[in-house]
Protein backbone atom coordinates (compact mmCIF):
# COMPACT_ATOMS: atom_id res chain seq x y z
CA UNK A 1 0.00 0.00 0.00
CA UNK A 2 1.34 2.97 -0.91
CA UNK A 3 2.45 4.98 2.17
CA UNK A 4 0.28 8.21 1.48
CA UNK A 5 -2.96 6.21 1.56
CA UNK A 6 -2.59 4.96 5.32
CA UNK A 7 -4.07 7.78 8.11
CA UNK A 8 -1.37 8.98 10.23
CA UNK A 9 -1.70 9.01 14.16
CA UNK A 10 -3.15 12.50 14.36
CA UNK A 11 -0.89 15.44 15.80
CA UNK A 12 -1.96 15.41 20.00
CA UNK A 13 -2.48 18.55 22.16
CA UNK A 14 -4.79 16.70 24.82
CA UNK A 15 -5.48 13.72 26.51
CA UNK A 16 -7.65 12.10 28.92
CA UNK A 17 -6.70 9.81 31.78
CA UNK A 18 -5.92 6.51 31.79
CA UNK A 19 -8.74 3.59 33.58
CA UNK A 20 -11.37 6.51 33.97
CA UNK A 21 -11.17 8.23 30.81
CA UNK A 22 -9.71 6.98 26.97
CA UNK A 23 -6.31 8.02 27.41
CA UNK A 24 -4.85 7.14 24.64
CA UNK A 25 -4.12 3.50 24.10
CA UNK A 26 -1.34 1.83 23.02
CA UNK A 27 -1.22 -2.20 22.69
CA UNK A 28 1.67 -3.90 22.73
CA UNK A 29 2.13 -7.18 20.26
CA UNK A 30 5.43 -8.42 21.90
CA UNK A 31 6.15 -7.71 25.45
CA UNK A 32 9.96 -8.21 26.12
CA UNK A 33 12.09 -5.90 27.46
CA UNK A 34 12.62 -3.33 24.90
CA UNK A 35 8.76 -3.19 25.26
CA UNK A 36 8.52 -2.62 29.04
CA UNK A 37 10.83 0.30 28.40
CA UNK A 38 8.21 1.45 25.94
CA UNK A 39 5.26 0.66 28.28
CA UNK A 40 6.79 2.66 31.28
CA UNK A 41 7.69 5.40 28.75
CA UNK A 42 4.20 5.44 27.17
CA UNK A 43 2.79 6.00 30.98
CA UNK A 44 4.59 8.59 31.68
CA UNK A 45 3.26 10.47 29.16
CA UNK A 46 -0.12 9.49 30.25
CA UNK A 47 -0.95 6.51 27.93
CA UNK A 48 -2.76 3.74 28.54
CA UNK A 49 -0.75 0.34 27.77
CA UNK A 50 -2.40 -3.26 26.96
CA UNK A 51 0.34 -5.44 26.71
CA UNK A 52 0.56 -9.13 24.96
CA UNK A 53 2.47 -11.91 24.28
CA UNK A 54 2.25 -15.70 23.86
CA UNK A 55 3.54 -16.03 27.44
CA UNK A 56 2.14 -15.13 30.53
CA UNK A 57 4.89 -12.68 33.27
CA UNK A 58 6.51 -11.44 29.74
CA UNK A 59 8.23 -8.06 31.11
CA UNK A 60 5.99 -5.46 29.74
CA UNK A 61 2.96 -7.08 31.49
CA UNK A 62 4.51 -6.28 34.86
CA UNK A 63 3.92 -2.42 33.91
CA UNK A 64 1.07 -2.49 31.83
CA UNK A 65 -2.56 -1.78 32.69
CA UNK A 66 -3.50 -4.80 31.33
CA UNK A 67 -2.15 -7.63 29.39
CA UNK A 68 -3.40 -10.98 27.48
CA UNK A 69 -1.38 -14.09 26.30
CA UNK A 70 -2.28 -15.22 22.75
CA UNK A 71 -0.52 -16.38 20.13
CA UNK A 72 0.44 -13.42 17.57
CA UNK A 73 1.06 -15.32 14.96
CA UNK A 74 -2.59 -16.51 14.71
CA UNK A 75 -4.59 -14.02 12.50
CA UNK A 76 -7.96 -14.36 13.96
CA UNK A 77 -6.75 -13.86 17.83
CA UNK A 78 -4.79 -11.25 16.41
CA UNK A 79 -8.14 -9.47 15.34
CA UNK A 80 -9.75 -10.58 18.20
CA UNK A 81 -7.81 -8.96 20.59
CA UNK A 82 -7.24 -5.41 18.53
CA UNK A 83 -11.69 -5.15 18.22
CA UNK A 84 -11.89 -5.56 22.16
CA UNK A 85 -9.51 -3.33 23.07
CA UNK A 86 -9.79 -0.90 20.26
CA UNK A 87 -6.38 0.61 21.11
CA UNK A 88 -5.26 3.96 19.22
CA UNK A 89 -2.38 2.65 17.67
CA UNK A 90 -1.04 -0.92 17.37
CA UNK A 91 2.41 -1.38 18.42
CA UNK A 92 4.53 -4.54 17.07
CA UNK A 93 7.78 -5.47 19.30
CA UNK A 94 8.75 -7.99 17.58
CA UNK A 95 8.67 -9.81 13.98
CA UNK A 96 6.67 -12.93 14.89
CA UNK A 97 3.20 -11.61 14.17
CA UNK A 98 0.66 -11.95 11.97
CA UNK A 99 1.85 -9.56 9.46
CA UNK A 100 -0.55 -9.82 6.96
CA UNK A 101 -3.55 -9.42 9.10
CA UNK A 102 -2.01 -5.95 10.47
CA UNK A 103 -2.18 -4.90 6.54
CA UNK A 104 -6.05 -5.70 6.81
CA UNK A 105 -6.64 -4.20 10.14
CA UNK A 106 -4.65 -0.86 8.77
CA UNK A 107 -7.00 -0.77 6.05
CA UNK A 108 -9.87 -0.60 7.72
CA UNK A 109 -8.14 2.21 9.65
CA UNK A 110 -6.43 1.16 12.99
CA UNK A 111 -2.95 2.42 12.82
CA UNK A 112 -0.53 -0.08 13.20
CA UNK A 113 3.29 1.56 14.18
CA UNK A 114 5.01 2.71 12.15
CA UNK A 115 2.80 1.09 9.24
CA UNK A 116 1.59 -2.36 8.28
CA UNK A 117 3.47 -2.47 5.55
CA UNK A 118 6.90 -1.70 6.93
CA UNK A 119 6.18 -4.65 9.42
CA UNK A 120 5.47 -6.97 6.43
CA UNK A 121 8.67 -5.82 4.83
CA UNK A 122 11.33 -6.04 7.19
CA UNK A 123 10.64 -9.41 8.43
CA UNK A 124 11.08 -10.73 4.83
CA UNK A 125 14.81 -10.03 3.81
CA UNK A 126 13.85 -10.04 -0.13
CA UNK A 127 11.62 -7.38 0.29
CA UNK A 128 13.68 -5.12 2.68
CA UNK A 129 16.37 -5.72 0.70
CA UNK A 130 14.85 -4.70 -2.86
CA UNK A 131 13.02 -1.77 -0.73
CA UNK A 132 16.60 -0.25 0.22
CA UNK A 133 19.18 -1.79 -2.48
CA UNK A 134 16.62 -1.30 -5.83
CA UNK A 135 13.95 1.35 -4.32
CA UNK A 136 15.72 3.89 -2.13
CA UNK A 137 19.06 2.87 -3.77
CA UNK A 138 21.05 2.87 -0.81
CA UNK A 139 24.26 1.04 -0.86
CA UNK A 140 24.95 -2.97 0.28
CA UNK A 141 26.50 -5.90 0.22
CA UNK A 142 25.95 -8.20 -2.84
CA UNK A 143 23.04 -10.48 -2.93
CA UNK A 144 20.99 -12.83 -4.31
CA UNK A 145 18.30 -15.55 -3.72
CA UNK A 146 17.58 -18.89 -4.52
CA UNK A 147 14.84 -21.85 -4.26
CA UNK A 148 16.61 -24.67 -3.67
CA UNK A 149 20.49 -26.10 -3.14
CA UNK A 150 21.39 -25.84 -6.90
CA UNK A 151 20.31 -22.08 -7.50
CA UNK A 152 22.02 -21.37 -3.82
CA UNK A 153 25.34 -22.79 -5.47
CA UNK A 154 25.05 -20.99 -8.54
CA UNK A 155 24.36 -17.70 -6.25
CA UNK A 156 27.73 -18.65 -4.42
CA UNK A 157 29.51 -18.62 -7.20
CA UNK A 158 28.43 -15.51 -8.24
CA UNK A 159 28.93 -13.65 -5.27
CA UNK A 160 32.32 -15.23 -3.99
CA UNK A 161 33.51 -17.28 -0.96
CA UNK A 162 33.23 -16.33 2.48
CA UNK A 163 29.71 -15.92 1.78
CA UNK A 164 26.33 -16.04 4.02
CA UNK A 165 23.31 -17.46 3.65
CA UNK A 166 20.31 -16.43 5.73
CA UNK A 167 16.80 -17.54 6.17
CA UNK A 168 14.28 -15.15 4.45
CA UNK A 169 12.19 -14.68 7.83
CA UNK A 170 14.35 -14.89 10.96
CA UNK A 171 16.20 -13.10 13.69
CA UNK A 172 18.87 -13.49 15.86
CA UNK A 173 20.96 -15.17 13.45
CA UNK A 174 18.15 -18.43 13.08
CA UNK A 175 19.53 -20.25 10.22
CA UNK A 176 22.28 -18.22 9.40
CA UNK A 177 25.75 -19.52 8.10
CA UNK A 178 29.00 -18.52 7.01
CA UNK A 179 30.09 -20.40 3.86
CA UNK A 180 33.96 -20.51 3.55
CA UNK A 181 34.05 -23.36 1.36
CA UNK A 182 31.59 -24.97 -1.50
CA UNK A 183 31.31 -28.44 0.44
CA UNK A 184 29.68 -26.27 3.13
CA UNK A 185 26.93 -24.89 1.00
CA UNK A 186 24.47 -27.87 1.42
CA UNK A 187 24.37 -28.05 5.14
CA UNK A 188 23.65 -24.28 5.55
CA UNK A 189 21.07 -24.09 2.36
CA UNK A 190 19.28 -26.82 4.75
CA UNK A 191 20.05 -24.57 8.31
CA UNK A 192 18.27 -21.68 6.25
CA UNK A 193 15.62 -23.13 4.76
CA UNK A 194 14.69 -25.31 7.45
CA UNK A 195 15.44 -23.40 10.70
CA UNK A 196 14.80 -19.80 10.01
CA UNK A 197 11.37 -18.71 11.98
CA UNK A 198 9.46 -20.68 9.11
CA UNK A 199 10.45 -23.41 6.66
CA UNK A 200 10.95 -21.68 3.07
CA UNK A 201 12.56 -23.24 0.54
CA UNK A 202 13.91 -19.79 -0.29
CA UNK A 203 16.93 -17.88 0.70
CA UNK A 204 18.82 -15.17 0.50
CA UNK A 205 22.60 -15.23 -0.03
CA UNK A 206 25.28 -12.15 0.71
CA UNK A 207 28.85 -11.54 -0.05
CA UNK A 208 30.59 -11.23 3.39
CA UNK A 209 31.71 -7.87 4.44
CA UNK A 210 34.76 -7.81 6.73
CA UNK A 211 33.22 -4.88 8.43
CA UNK A 212 35.37 -2.36 10.31
CA UNK A 213 31.98 -1.42 12.58
CA UNK A 214 28.98 -2.22 12.43
CA UNK A 215 26.33 0.65 13.81
CA UNK A 216 22.90 1.04 14.47
CA UNK A 217 21.18 4.21 13.43
CA UNK A 218 18.66 4.93 15.56
CA UNK A 219 16.28 6.86 13.21
CA UNK A 220 12.79 8.68 14.58
CA UNK A 221 9.97 9.37 12.39
CA UNK A 222 7.97 12.07 14.34
CA UNK A 223 6.01 15.11 14.30
CA UNK A 224 7.51 18.45 15.08
CA UNK A 225 5.76 21.67 17.75
CA UNK A 226 3.97 22.74 14.20
CA UNK A 227 2.73 19.50 13.29
CA UNK A 228 4.92 18.58 10.55
CA UNK A 229 6.31 14.78 10.28
CA UNK A 230 10.10 15.00 10.37
CA UNK A 231 12.71 12.81 10.33
CA UNK A 232 16.24 13.26 13.35
CA UNK A 233 18.72 10.50 13.10
CA UNK A 234 20.23 10.47 16.13
CA UNK A 235 24.06 9.36 16.89
CA UNK A 236 24.93 6.29 15.61
CA UNK A 237 25.54 3.46 17.94
CA UNK A 238 28.81 0.96 17.62
CA UNK A 239 27.86 -2.76 18.72
CA UNK A 240 30.06 -5.74 18.97
CA UNK A 241 28.53 -9.52 18.71
CA UNK A 242 31.33 -11.77 19.92
CA UNK A 243 28.63 -14.57 18.82
CA UNK A 244 25.32 -13.61 16.53
CA UNK A 245 23.52 -12.22 19.38
CA UNK A 246 23.89 -8.95 20.38
CA UNK A 247 25.85 -8.43 23.47
CA UNK A 248 27.59 -4.94 23.76
CA UNK A 249 26.95 -1.35 22.57
CA UNK A 250 27.87 2.44 22.95
CA UNK A 251 27.49 5.46 21.94
CA UNK A 252 28.44 7.59 20.63
CA UNK A 253 30.76 5.75 17.67
CA UNK A 254 33.81 6.83 16.72
CA UNK A 255 33.33 7.41 13.25
CA UNK A 256 34.66 10.37 10.78
CA UNK A 257 32.24 13.26 9.70
CA UNK A 258 32.03 11.60 6.11
CA UNK A 259 30.86 8.29 7.83
CA UNK A 260 28.48 9.80 9.75
CA UNK A 261 27.32 11.85 6.96
CA UNK A 262 26.65 8.28 5.01
CA UNK A 263 24.92 6.77 7.22
CA UNK A 264 22.42 9.38 8.23
CA UNK A 265 21.64 9.56 4.35
CA UNK A 266 21.13 5.68 4.15
CA UNK A 267 19.02 6.39 7.41
CA UNK A 268 16.86 8.78 5.85
CA UNK A 269 16.44 7.08 2.89
CA UNK A 270 15.18 3.79 3.94
CA UNK A 271 12.63 5.21 6.30
CA UNK A 272 11.01 7.61 4.04
CA UNK A 273 10.14 4.49 2.16
CA UNK A 274 8.78 2.69 5.24
CA UNK A 275 6.75 5.64 6.66
CA UNK A 276 4.70 6.08 9.55
CA UNK A 277 6.05 7.27 12.81
CA UNK A 278 8.37 6.20 15.35
CA UNK A 279 12.00 4.94 16.03
CA UNK A 280 13.65 2.70 13.98
CA UNK A 281 17.28 0.83 14.03
CA UNK A 282 19.14 0.85 10.32
CA UNK A 283 22.10 -1.57 10.77
CA UNK A 284 25.25 -0.94 8.66
CA UNK A 285 28.59 -1.71 8.22
CA UNK A 286 31.26 0.55 8.02
CA UNK A 287 34.27 -0.24 5.68
CA UNK A 288 37.38 2.18 5.63
CA UNK A 289 35.23 5.41 4.80
CA UNK A 290 32.11 3.45 3.13
CA UNK A 291 29.10 2.85 4.45
CA UNK A 292 26.38 -0.46 3.51
CA UNK A 293 22.87 -0.81 4.73
CA UNK A 294 22.11 -3.98 6.44
CA UNK A 295 18.94 -4.64 7.50
CA UNK A 296 15.96 -2.42 9.41
CA UNK A 297 13.72 -2.70 12.02
CA UNK A 298 10.64 -0.48 12.18
CA UNK A 299 10.94 -0.59 15.93
CA UNK A 300 13.18 0.38 19.13
CA UNK A 301 16.82 -2.23 18.40
CA UNK A 302 18.40 -4.38 20.77
CA UNK A 303 21.75 -2.35 20.60
CA UNK A 304 19.83 0.65 21.70
CA UNK A 305 19.23 -0.06 25.13
CA UNK A 306 22.52 1.82 25.56
CA UNK A 307 20.20 4.95 25.38
CA UNK A 308 19.05 4.71 28.59
CA UNK A 309 22.28 6.11 29.49
CA UNK A 310 23.39 8.09 26.76
CA UNK A 311 20.31 9.88 25.99
CA UNK A 312 18.18 12.39 27.65
CA UNK A 313 15.12 10.72 25.59
CA UNK A 314 16.26 6.92 25.28
CA UNK A 315 14.92 5.26 22.31
CA UNK A 316 11.93 3.97 23.77
CA UNK A 317 11.44 7.52 24.95
CA UNK A 318 11.21 9.14 21.91
CA UNK A 319 9.27 5.84 20.48
CA UNK A 320 6.52 6.88 22.91
CA UNK A 321 5.83 10.21 22.24
CA UNK A 322 6.18 10.13 19.07
CA UNK A 323 3.68 7.18 18.22
CA UNK A 324 1.04 9.21 20.70
CA UNK A 325 1.70 11.99 18.34
CA UNK A 326 2.88 14.45 20.24
CA UNK A 327 5.78 16.75 19.37
CA UNK A 328 9.70 16.52 19.52
CA UNK A 329 12.58 18.69 18.57
CA UNK A 330 16.03 17.57 18.68
CA UNK A 331 18.50 17.74 18.87
CA UNK A 332 19.47 14.68 21.24
CA UNK A 333 22.46 15.26 23.14
CA UNK A 334 24.62 11.67 23.60
CA UNK A 335 27.43 11.28 26.70
CA UNK A 336 29.41 8.58 26.35
CA UNK A 337 27.87 5.13 27.41
CA UNK A 338 27.44 1.52 27.40
CA UNK A 339 25.64 -1.49 27.43
CA UNK A 340 26.28 -4.80 27.84
CA UNK A 341 24.25 -7.93 27.57
CA UNK A 342 23.69 -10.13 31.07
CA UNK A 343 22.83 -13.91 29.60
CA UNK A 344 21.03 -16.60 31.03
CA UNK A 345 23.40 -19.83 31.33
CA UNK A 346 21.20 -22.86 32.85
CA UNK A 347 17.36 -23.45 31.68
CA UNK A 348 15.02 -23.21 34.71
CA UNK A 349 11.99 -20.91 36.00
CA UNK A 350 12.68 -18.39 38.45
CA UNK A 351 15.86 -17.17 37.20
CA UNK A 352 18.10 -16.17 39.82
CA UNK A 353 20.48 -13.12 40.44
CA UNK A 354 23.76 -12.33 42.32
CA UNK A 355 26.29 -10.13 42.15
CA UNK A 356 24.46 -6.95 42.56
CA UNK A 357 26.46 -5.19 45.26
CA UNK A 358 29.29 -5.42 42.97
CA UNK A 359 27.96 -4.30 39.73
CA UNK A 360 26.10 -1.49 41.40
CA UNK A 361 28.98 -0.47 43.60
CA UNK A 362 30.72 0.73 40.16
CA UNK A 363 30.09 4.22 39.74
CA UNK A 364 27.92 5.27 36.64
CA UNK A 365 26.01 1.88 36.34
CA UNK A 366 22.41 1.12 36.03
CA UNK A 367 20.87 -1.88 35.83
CA UNK A 368 17.97 -3.36 34.09
CA UNK A 369 16.83 -6.87 35.04
CA UNK A 370 13.89 -7.87 32.80
CA UNK A 371 11.53 -10.34 35.08
CA UNK A 372 11.70 -13.24 32.58
CA UNK A 373 9.82 -16.38 34.11
CA UNK A 374 12.21 -18.31 32.48
CA UNK A 375 16.00 -18.57 31.64
CA UNK A 376 17.95 -20.68 28.76
CA UNK A 377 21.51 -20.73 27.85
CA UNK A 378 22.38 -16.93 26.24
CA UNK A 379 18.36 -16.15 26.67
CA UNK A 380 18.76 -11.79 27.86
CA UNK A 381 17.86 -11.72 31.12
CA UNK A 382 19.13 -8.02 31.41
CA UNK A 383 21.57 -5.53 31.20
CA UNK A 384 24.39 -3.50 32.41
CA UNK A 385 24.13 0.21 31.40
CA UNK A 386 26.86 2.73 32.32
CA UNK A 387 27.88 6.11 31.60
CA UNK A 388 31.93 7.18 31.68
CA UNK A 389 34.22 10.03 30.85
CA UNK A 390 35.14 8.22 27.72
CA UNK A 391 33.78 5.34 25.76
CA UNK A 392 36.34 3.12 26.95
CA UNK A 393 35.89 3.94 31.08
CA UNK A 394 32.12 3.42 29.84
CA UNK A 395 32.28 -0.27 28.27
CA UNK A 396 34.49 -1.34 31.23
CA UNK A 397 32.44 -0.45 33.46
CA UNK A 398 29.14 -2.05 31.55
CA UNK A 399 30.99 -5.18 31.39
CA UNK A 400 32.66 -5.08 34.93
CA UNK A 401 28.74 -4.68 35.98
CA UNK A 402 27.04 -7.31 33.32
CA UNK A 403 29.72 -10.15 34.40
CA UNK A 404 29.52 -9.55 38.31
CA UNK A 405 25.84 -10.72 37.96
CA UNK A 406 26.11 -13.15 34.68
CA UNK A 407 28.46 -14.88 37.00
CA UNK A 408 26.19 -15.63 39.83
CA UNK A 409 23.15 -16.04 37.57
CA UNK A 410 21.15 -19.33 38.06
CA UNK A 411 17.47 -21.14 38.17
CA UNK A 412 14.97 -21.67 41.49
CA UNK A 413 13.65 -24.17 39.99
CA UNK A 414 13.85 -26.82 36.98
CA UNK A 415 10.90 -27.45 34.81
CA UNK A 416 9.06 -30.18 34.08
CA UNK A 417 9.84 -31.42 30.53
CA UNK A 418 7.97 -29.97 27.44
CA UNK A 419 6.78 -26.55 29.92
CA UNK A 420 9.73 -24.50 28.35
CA UNK A 421 8.38 -20.70 27.42
CA UNK A 422 7.60 -21.10 23.94
CA UNK A 423 10.04 -18.50 23.67
CA UNK A 424 13.08 -20.91 24.08
CA UNK A 425 14.81 -21.98 20.64
CA UNK A 426 13.93 -24.93 19.26
CA UNK A 427 17.63 -25.88 18.56
CA UNK A 428 20.99 -24.72 20.12
CA UNK A 429 21.73 -20.87 18.68
CA UNK A 430 24.62 -21.21 15.78
CA UNK A 431 27.83 -19.47 17.26
CA UNK A 432 29.64 -18.31 13.79
CA UNK A 433 32.39 -16.50 13.63
CA UNK A 434 33.29 -16.29 17.10
CA UNK A 435 37.01 -15.06 16.19
CA UNK A 436 36.38 -12.42 13.94
CA UNK A 437 37.19 -10.42 17.20
N1 LIG B 1 27.04 -9.77 4.90
C1 LIG B 1 27.56 -9.86 6.11
N2 LIG B 1 28.90 -9.80 6.29
C2 LIG B 1 29.46 -9.92 7.54
N3 LIG B 1 28.75 -10.10 8.66
C3 LIG B 1 27.41 -10.16 8.56
C4 LIG B 1 26.74 -10.05 7.28
N4 LIG B 1 25.42 -10.16 7.48
C5 LIG B 1 25.25 -10.32 8.81
N5 LIG B 1 26.44 -10.32 9.47
C6 LIG B 1 26.64 -10.45 10.93
O1 LIG B 1 25.57 -11.21 11.48
C7 LIG B 1 24.80 -10.41 12.37
C8 LIG B 1 23.33 -10.78 12.24
O2 LIG B 1 22.92 -10.54 10.90
P1 LIG B 1 21.47 -9.96 10.57
O3 LIG B 1 21.27 -8.69 11.30
O4 LIG B 1 21.29 -9.95 9.10
O5 LIG B 1 20.58 -11.16 11.17
P2 LIG B 1 19.34 -11.19 12.11
O6 LIG B 1 18.93 -12.63 12.16
O7 LIG B 1 18.34 -10.19 11.65
O8 LIG B 1 19.93 -10.78 13.50
P3 LIG B 1 19.35 -9.70 14.55
O9 LIG B 1 17.91 -10.07 14.77
O10 LIG B 1 20.20 -9.96 15.76
O11 LIG B 1 19.56 -8.36 13.94
C9 LIG B 1 25.10 -8.97 11.96
O12 LIG B 1 24.84 -8.09 13.01
C10 LIG B 1 26.57 -9.09 11.59
O13 LIG B 1 27.38 -9.12 12.74
MG1 LIG C 1 20.36 -7.60 12.45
Amino acid sequence: MPASTVNEIPFRDQMETPLVGRAPRLLLLGSGELGREIAIEAIRLGAEVIAADRYAGAPAMHVAHRHHVLAMTDASALRQLVETERPDAIVPEIEQIATDELVHLEAEGWHVIPRAEAARATMDRERIRRLAAETAGVPTSKYGFADDEEGARREMKRLGLPCLVKAITSSSGHGMTVVRAPAELGAAYREASEHGRIVNPRVMLEEFVPFDAEVTVLTLRHYDPAGQIRTTTLDPIAHLRPGVLYHESWQPAAISPSVAGQLSHVAQAVTDRLGGLGIFGVECFVRGDRVLFSEVSPRPHDTGLVTLGSQWNSEFALHARSILGLPYSGPELTVPAAAHVIAGVSTGGNPTYGGLSSALGMPGVRLFLFGKPESYPDRRLGVAVARGSTITEARQRAEFAAHAVEREVGVGRTLAPGRESPDAPRRPIARWDARRY
